[in-house]
């Protein structure tokens, strides 16, 4: 007697409907299972021959997976391929390439469509102009852009001509920025006068400006400017030119740097438990198989669909599923400039209505924000709009509570489309545990079953999978070409952090705590095991956030930073906080968490700042001298103190924290 309504969210499984089925690449679990078995017999068969079909190389390769070097894998390194070929000249000559590459929704809702063909040409001019200014294969460029076509077009260009791009999220501070500039040592940077954003014009160049002014980055030697308002932006003569300037006279055709599959596509900085940003490096060949592979496995892209992704290339759900994916599968998407509120929070429901989108990419906190403007607001609900052009909806960045789910999929999906909730991180390059539209039977709350020819499993502490319905690490048993290669010159820490001797030294470790669902083996995420926070799908680390309090070198003493449960961003940021000065009264620490979040703005950016702050005389340790992270998160929760307290140094001061700021 099994009754599906009367089952808990969590209990109810959506599967595909007939049709949906019937239509996918991959139909039904029997195909889903033999591609499994495909890739478990034979793995490295396996991903040749998905190498072979999905690229263009234009010199193919002979090695599939070298391990020689393990955990510093290689695929297909003696193949060569051009990335902006890979996404643009091989539509040439097909139906794609008339076709919409991008349509592009500007902040004030103007809207620029512009072919393959028309985007192949600017990619080309680009890559002269880039050439032009003496920038080389191997040769690293900052892109720090607005959402934009123009964005796109920079990334392409670099690839285009082998050169390493490093895409800098426009939330970030100068001192971030800076940072990135002075770690990849890059000869140039690409950026825009301003960025538009909910209705406002914001300044960007200036903040280039500021972060070359911070001095150690000698190696820019140029600064491409982007004029996205009419109101002039400075311009140091020699160093900054704008695009219309580096552009006129380009032709719009450029040969292709052709490089080795192992030649870095990109580094892009992600956050770490410990220490600076770590610069993430992709490979060209694999991270470009996975983008094109999951576009069709995950999002089984169809020629007629138009693919939205409200990720911004600042960060690599953007890289994956805007810059390259969707290209690379020969897609229609939009891009959007603004954000999600603006004018109204009914703006993606219209934007989907407006360019009849088909598949719509997004993170929960964004779901849930709208859940709670409609609420407010019901004018902006998604039933006020037609969203009858959708057939496929995705979740990215945390994980979705059912709750969200249940709204996304019967207001926004109208329950005909299937949702899927991708899990991966920058260093997996794609998802890589994920339902498959097609196939996979869905349960809210759950990222399923890992894709084909990944290997996923849970495990404790000493390496042994653990059972189904128990805790514990999520781990990658053998490479797949997307993973990253290293740490941009840091490949000590990228084995040390990932590939633990304790598990066997070869095993990817994610930083995710998993637990198996006992009645079918789907993979639920509970959360980061590290220091990580992950804040409305952004990743931060604490150690970061705490640096950033502790430079205010005339305010405060010491920090320590922990996440707390928050309701619409998953994550929010409590910083606990010592001062110099006398411990603050009340108006004081007002005045002072202004200055705090500022501090905090100015170093990182507004994505970083504390949500809630929380002074104290000294911060709870050992005796040996070890922050009592654990009790600051039951303080932050607002729990009460239960567990013992008597090896703390300092037990009075816990009654300091119930004033918060
Ligand atoms: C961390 C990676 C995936 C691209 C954007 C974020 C969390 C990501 C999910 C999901 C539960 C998820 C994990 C992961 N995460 N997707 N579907 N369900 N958690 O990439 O910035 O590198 O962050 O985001 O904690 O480790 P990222």
């Amino acid at each position: 007697m099994s009754n599906i309504e009367s089952l808990s969210l969590e209990h109810r499984s959506f599967p595909p409907s007939e049709s949906v089925v019937k239509q996918a690449r991959i139909s039904g679990m029997a195909d889903y299972h033999q591609l499994c078995t495909k890739a478990a017999e034979d793995y490295k068969g396996f991903w040749a021959n998905l190498a072979r079909q999905h690229l263009f190389w234009h010199k193919p390769f002979t090695r599939t997976l070298d391990e020689t070097h393990a955990p510093f894998y290689t695929w297909f390194d003696d193949g060569e391929l051009n990335a902006s070929v890979n996404c643009l000249d091989k539509h040439m000559g097909t139906p794609v390439q008339n076709k919409t590459a991008i349509i592009f929704e500007a902040d004030d809702g103007k809207v620029t469509h512009i072919t393959y063909q028309q985007l192949l040409e600017r990619v080309c001019q680009f890559a002269n102009a880039l050439k032009a200014h003496g920038v080389h294969q191997g040769d690293r460029v900052i892109i720090y852009m607005p959402m934009s076509i123009e964005g796109v077009i920079a990334m392409q260009a670099c690839a285009r001509i082998g050169a390493i791009h490093s895409v800098v999220f426009a939330g970030f501070s100068a001192n971030a920025l800076h940072e990135r500039m002075v770690d990849t040592e890059a000869v140039a940077v690409i950026t825009a006068s301003h960025q538009h954003r909910g209705g406002k014009i914001l300044p960007l160049k200036t903040i280039v400006d500021e972060a070359l002014s911070l001095g150690h980055c000698d190696a820019v030697q140029h600064v491409f400017v982007y004029q996205r308002s009419e109101t002039p932006c400075p311009l140091t003569p020699k160093r900054d030119k704008t695009f219309a300037d580096i552009l006129a006279n380009q032709p719009n055709t450029c040969e292709p740097v052709i490089v080795n599959a192992e030649h870095p596509l990109f580094i892009l900085y992600t956050s770490g438990s410990t220490g600076k940003p770590k610069g993430i490096q992709h490979a060209t060949a694999g991270f470009l198989l996975w983008a094109k592979l999951t576009m069709d496995w995950v999002f089984d892209m169809r020629p007629e669909d138009i693919f939205w992704c409200t990720a911004d290339i600042g960060w690599i759900t953007g890289h994956t599923y805007i810059a390259y994916g969707p290209l690379a599968a020969g897609a229609t998407q939009v891009i959007f400039e603004g954000t999600p509120s603006y004018p109204h929070a009914g703006r993606f429901w219209e934007m989907i209505e407006r360019h009849r989108c088909s598949i719509f990419y997004t993170a929960p906190t964004a779901i849930r924000s709208l859940i709670k403007a409609s609420e407010a607001h019901p004018e902006v609900h998604p039933a006020h709009y037609d969203l009858s052009s959708l057939r496929l909806l995705g979740s990215v960045g945390e994980p979705i509570n059912p709750e969200a789910w249940m709204w996304y999929y019967q207001h926004v999906g109208g329950k005909r489309c299937p949702i899927v909730d991708t899990f991966w991180q920058t260093e997996t390059g794609g998802a890589v545990i994920s339902p498959l539209p097609g196939a996979t039977p869905l349960v809210p709350g759950s990222c399923t079953l890992p894709l084909p020819g990944i290997l996923a499993s849970i495990v404790d502490e000493t390496g042994h999978t653990v059972p189904h319905g128990t805790g514990g690490m999520l781990v990658f048993e053998k490479p797949w070409p997307a993973l990253a290669r290293t740490i941009w010159r840091n490949p000590e820490r990228y084995q040390l952090a990932y590939f633990p001797a304790s598990l066997g030294g070869h095993r990817y470790l994610a930083g995710d705590s998993a637990v198996r669902r006992p009645d079918n083996g789907y993979f639920c995420m509970i959360g980061r095991m590290d220091d990580v926070l992950n804040v409305s799908g952004h990743r931060l680390g604490t150690m970061e956030i705490e640096s950033a309090l502790v430079a205010l070198t005339e305010l405060v003493a010491e920090a320590a930073v922990v996440a707390c449960p928050d309701p619409l961003t998953g994550e929010a940021i409590c910083a606990f906080v010592v001062l110099k000065g006398a411990y603050p009264s009340d108006h004081e620490a007002k005045q002072i968490a202004v200055r705090l979040r500022e501090g905090v703005t100015q170093n990182i950016g507004a994505i970083a700042k504390p949500k809630y702050i929380y002074f104290g005389e000294s911060l709870p340790k050992t005796r040996s001298g070890k922050i009592m992270r654990r009790l600051l998160r039951n303080i932050a929760k607002g729990e009460s103190i239960t567990q013992d307290t008597s090896t703390l140094e300092n037990p009075d001061i816990l009654a300091q924290f119930d004033r918060v700021y």
